[in-house]
Order: C-alpha cells, then sequence, then structure tokens
C-alpha cells in the first residue's frame, strides 16, 4: 500500500477538546489507484488529505505515505516531493509571473539539480498541454490553464502520489474538463491519484470512492457500488450523477432499466436496451 493510515482522528482544537474533524479513519490506497474522496462541505476530505504531507500534524492514529511515517518531521521535504497537492485556487498557487520561473522556482526550492531544471520544466508543461506558454504571465491565463500550470509545477518533481483538493470547484466547465482529462491521464501513465470533490459526476471514473461525512469513512468501495446507492447518498447528501437519478426517476413511473447507469453513454445504452 503506497497510503496505509489507521485510526487516525483530528481536532482543530488544541487541546483536543472539540468536535473532531476526523474520526477514527482508516485509509489504504495502492500504488497507481484512483481514489475519488467524495463528501459534502465539512466532512473533512482536505483535513485528511492535508496528514498525506504533514500539512496538518497527525494528533492520534498512525500514517504511512511510500513507507514514510507523516509524523517524523525529519521525512517532511522527502514526503512533499513524493505526494503533490493541487488546490481550489489556482491564484494562491503561484509566486512567478512567468510561467516557467514559476516551475522552475518550485524545483529550485527542492534543490534540483540547476542543469536538470529546464528539461523537467518543459516535460511538465508538456504533461499539461501547456508546451509553448513558457514566457506568459500565470496571471493573464484562463482558470483551467493556470490550474494546469499549477499542476505542471507539482508533476516537475515527479510525484508518485498527486492529490487534487476540489482542483476543479472554481474551473468553468470547460477548465473543468480540462484538468479531469489530465487526471485521467496520469493515472494510465501510474500515478496514484487522489481526487477531492463533492461533484458525485467527477468520481465516476475512479477505481475507489471513499464517501466521506462528519469526518468519518461513511463508505467506500467501486463508484457503481457507491454512487448507484441512493439511500446512502442521500444519508450523507451528496447528490447522486444524474443518470443514476433519471433511473430511479424513470422506476418510479414505472419504467425499469436493464440496470442502473452511472454514464450518459450507460444511460443511453440502457434506454435503447428498453423493449
Ligand atoms: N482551519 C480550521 N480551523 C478550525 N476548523 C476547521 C479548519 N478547517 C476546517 N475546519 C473544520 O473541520 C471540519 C472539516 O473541514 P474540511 O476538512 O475543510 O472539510 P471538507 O474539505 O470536506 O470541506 C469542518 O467542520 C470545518 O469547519
Ligand atoms: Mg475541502
Amino acid at each position: 500500500m503506497i497510503i496505509a493510515g489507521k485510526g487516525i482522528s483530528f481536532s482543530y482544537e488544541y487541546d483536543g477538546s472539540g468536535i473532531l474533524a476526523l474520526h477514527d479513519i482508516d485509509i489504504s490506497v495502492r500504488q497507481g489507484e484512483f481514489v475519488a474522496i467524495l463528501g459534502c462541505n465539512g466532512s473533512g476530505k482536505s483535513t485528511l488529505v492535508k496528514h498525506l504531507n504533514a500539512l496538518l500534524s497527525i494528533q492520534r492514529g498512525t500514517l504511512y505515505v511510500a513507507n514514510i511515517d507523516v509524523s517524523n518531521r525529519e521525512e517532511v521535504w522527502r514526503l512533499r516531493r513524493i505526494c503533490g497537492m493541487v488546490f481550489q485556487n489556482p491564484d494562491n498557487q503561484f509566486v512567478s509571473s512567468v510561467v516557467e520561473e514559476d516551475i522552475a522556482f518550485g524545483l529550485e526550492n527542492y534543490e534540483v539539480p540547476r542543469e536538470e531544471i529546464p528539461a523537467r520544466v518543459s516535460d511538465a508543461l508538456r504533461l499539461v498541454n501547456m508546451a509553448g506558454w513558457e514566457k506568459r504571465s500565470p496571471h493573464m491565463l484562463s482558470g483551467g490553464q493556470k490550474q494546469r500550470v499549477a499542476l505542471a509545477g507539482v508533476l516537475a518533481l515527479d510525484p508518485a502520489i498527486v492529490v487534487f483538493d476540489e482542483a476543479t470547484a472554481m474551473l468553468d466547465p470547460e477548465g473543468r474538463r480540462e484538468v479531469l482529462e489530465i487526471i485521467r491521464q496520469l493515472h494510465a501513465m501510474g500515478k496514484t491519484i487522489l481526487m477531492i470533490t463533492h461533484y458525485a459526476e467527477e468520481a465516476v471514473y475512479a477505481d475507489t470512492v471513499v464517501l466521506m461525512h462528519n469526518g468519518k469513512v461513511a463508505a467506500c468501495g467501486a463508484p457503481r457500488e457507491i454512487l448507484t446507492n441512493l439511500e446512502l447518498m442521500m444519508q450523507v447528501q451528496m447528490i447522486p450523477p444524474a443518470p443514476v437519478r433519471l433511473y430511479h426517476d424513470l422506476k418510479e413511473a414505472g419504467i425499469e432499466l436493464a440496470y442502473c447507469p452511472l454514464t450518459t453513454e450507460e444511460f443511453v445504452d440502457a434506454i435503447c436496451r428498453l423493449k
């Protein structure tokens, strides 16, 4: 397991008297797995992933990331190279007004040898379909482009794990589609992906869905198992993907599809099978 956590609890009130933002979480992720962490606002998703690269210090439980104990402060920099994170607001992730300098700056921080930097910068920009934009200012780019440059900064360090914390939340549909497409490509390349979202639609293509609610893991399983379970989704105040809702609406109207579709393609297929 590239991520192995047991009994993780966390409170933002330092004396530990307050309500728990995380309550006895177990999590395990295989190398190369694409995990969607799904849950409504305040369910503890960000708090959980911030433990992975020691942005938050673990208070209770154990967590190993690529066999590194996250409580070992001496390993913080190595941990952050292995586990890269992309956050919601791309504007908060730039330090330079030139795209290539911004990415190079990150590499210098991690003491990547100077002669390796140009190749790493151009490889990373190519991975996110932003080759040719080296000399531009990040602030002049569209939201989706900014987010892809921020991602290039993370990928330049060649992390084994990439965490996306609602990285598409501030983007328009086009930008969202671009970023999701790259997430799927990175998964195909063998990266381990953790993608936080509160849109069930975005979790459809993951290998595994971890459903969070009130600081606990409410359920964990294949997207089909979790996202088509209407009762479970309602319990955790999540809106199921549109095809799942349509399936249940049709059923109530007396029309029974052969199976509960997860995607538009499956929905069309299921409709075509109606006699
Ligand atoms: N910096 C903080 N200080 C105090 N409480 C926080 C802080 N960040 C988050 N919380 C609380 O912790 C809980 C989990 O939040 P969070 O992990 O951000 O959830 P999510 O990412 O799923 O929206 C919420 O109740 C939230 O209000
Ligand atoms: Mg969050």
